[in-house]
């Protein structure tokens, strides 16, 4: 069994919860805690609805809370007792000042850095789990380590590569583990020493060591990557709806080419979620400070194809809807960014939404998990918005249906029924590709794929 090892971590979000839960499983000699600044979170981590829904997750906290996973608000504390400390904090796009819409906002890490720094009595291993901007492990370095108490703090980069709706699997099962250090010698031992952590469940050679900068840039590099499959293919799609190709037959002969893969390659109304706009953004910024304006205007392409198909998903509804959808009730199955979890952050159903009240639409959402986020994102947005947890009841009386989360409910719902509910003529614009097209055309639907030619009544 090796040493018992005291871990911390200051964000107890869909990052922070899920890892810490993972780490207390597979590690029994590890007393790990939670503690973050949002006391109702914390709450919730500690009481039997978690504040995130995550498939497997309820199972594993069962597990450990109380025996060797710990939530809590003495974030002063937690910090005292911790010989290692992930620092997960949000660290969202900026909305105001220099960088705004673009740079990182880190008031958040300083604030944990400084909080670190005056609940120290004794030397830490400091861990970047928060995606962040390459180098800014420097900055952390500074602050923490201008200290006059002979404290020293060691800061690791282990960026968290799970994605919602499969964390626990991602984080049981890794494709890697990345954890980036100084190249000293103390520096190699901090990375061993959280290297050691993993190895409980993750065999050694999925470990990556390397140094810091290249540890934070690649977190940023892969979204930014994985990112721009979805814009690749969502490009390709409008081009096959024009020329009677089918995105998803381009996308299964382009996917079996070994060199280029199958996955995310699935054309869609658009990408959504807390990261890769941000991270994406983020990485235009840093190239941009330091003059390489073709990298970022490169990067930065990415995201306004992303842009560009939300609109253009919208757009195409209107168009096909006879160029108005004043007055008309119009069922979205769906708002989460994607299935299997309830975060709306940065969904495209947020957009489509909004366009669609803008053209006076009355608009019925239904989610199975994203409701109350959704209710929220569109606090005070004027217009006519409902939320309906039955997709049944969403589509009654409704002129068409825009499917936006790729939920497999959706695909199970009795479309006869639904169908018979509905106004005449009844559309479905399926923005995930994920329903039997032809099957909805004979039961008499107007159908429009992405990337595919419609099927139109006659
Ligand atoms: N969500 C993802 O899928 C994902 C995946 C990989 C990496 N990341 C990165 O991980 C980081 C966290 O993301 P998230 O989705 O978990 O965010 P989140 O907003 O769900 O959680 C962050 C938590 O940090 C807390 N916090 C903020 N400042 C604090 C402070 N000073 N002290 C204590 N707690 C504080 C907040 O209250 C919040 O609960 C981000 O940098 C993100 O880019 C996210």
């Amino acid at each position: 069994m090796p040493n018992p090892v005291n871990v911390l971590c200051i964000g107890a979000g869909y990052v922070g919860g899920p890892t810490m839960a993972v780490i207390a499983d597979r590690c029994p000699h590890a007393r790990v805690t939670v503690v973050d600044i949002n006391a109702d979170r914390i709450a919730a981590w500690n009481s039997d609805t978690l504040p995130i829904y995550e498939p497997g997750l309820d199972e594993v906290v069962r597990r450990v809370r109380g025996r060797n996973l710990f939530f809590s608000t003495d974030i002063a504390c937690g910090i005292r007792d911790a010989d290692i400390i992930f620092v997960s904090v949000n660290t969202p796009t900026k909305n105001f000042g220099e960088g705004c819409g673009r740079a990182a906002d880190l008031q958040h890490w300083e604030k944990t850095a400084r909080q670190i720094l005056a609940n120290s009595t004794a030397n830490k291993i400091v861990v970047e789990k928060s995606t962040l901007p390459v180098r800014t492990a420097q900055a952390m370095d500074r602050i923490l380590n201008s200290n006059t108490r002979g404290l020293r703090f060691e800061v690791v980069s282990n960026p968290e590569f799970l994605a919602e709706g499969s964390a626990i699997r991602d984080l049981e099962n890794p494709d890697r583990v990345l954890i980036g250090s100084h190249e000293t010698p103390e520096g190699r031992r901090a990375r061993r020493a959280v290297a050691d952590l993993y190895a409980s469940w993750v065999p050694r050679e999925r470990i990556i060591e390397s140094n810091i900068w290249s540890a934070e840039l690649s977190k940023l590099a892969a979204n930014a990557f994985l990112a721009q499959r979805i814009s690749s293919i969502n490009s390709i799609s409008a081009l096959c709806e024009v020329t009677e190709a089918d995105v998803d037959e381009v996308a299964y002969a382009v996917g079996t080419d070994s060199r280029i893969g199958p996955r995310f390659l699935k054309a869609s109304v658009g990408f959504g979620g807390s990261c890769f706009h941000k991270d994406i953004l983020n990485l235009v910024y840093i190239a941009e400070s330091y003059g390489l304006h073709e990298v970022a205007r490169y990067w930065e392409s990415v995201v306004r194809m992303n842009d560009w198909q939300e609109a253009r998903f919208v757009r195409r509804m209107l168009a096909n809807m006879f160029n108005t959808v004043a007055g008309k009730r119009i069922a979205l199955f769906g708002f989460a960014f994607k299935a299997n979890t309830g975060d709306t952050r940065e969904s495209p159903a947020i957009v489509v939404t909004r366009q669609l009240l803008a053209d006076h639409a009355h608009v019925v959402i239904t989610d199975p998990k994203a409701l109350d986020n959704a209710r929220h994102d569109l606090a005070g947005v004027d217009g006519h918005v409902e939320f309906e947890a039955d997709p049944y009841k969403a589509a009654e009386g409704a002129h068409a249906i825009a499917v936006l989360t790729e939920w497999d409910v959706y695909k199970e719902l009795d479309y006869k029924r639904i169908l018979e509910s509905m106004e005449r003529p009844a559309f479905v614009f399926d923005g995930r590709n994920i329903l039997d097209h032809r099957r909805l055309f004979e039961l008499g639907f107007n159908v429009f794929p992405i990337g595919k030619s419609p099927l139109k009544q006659p």
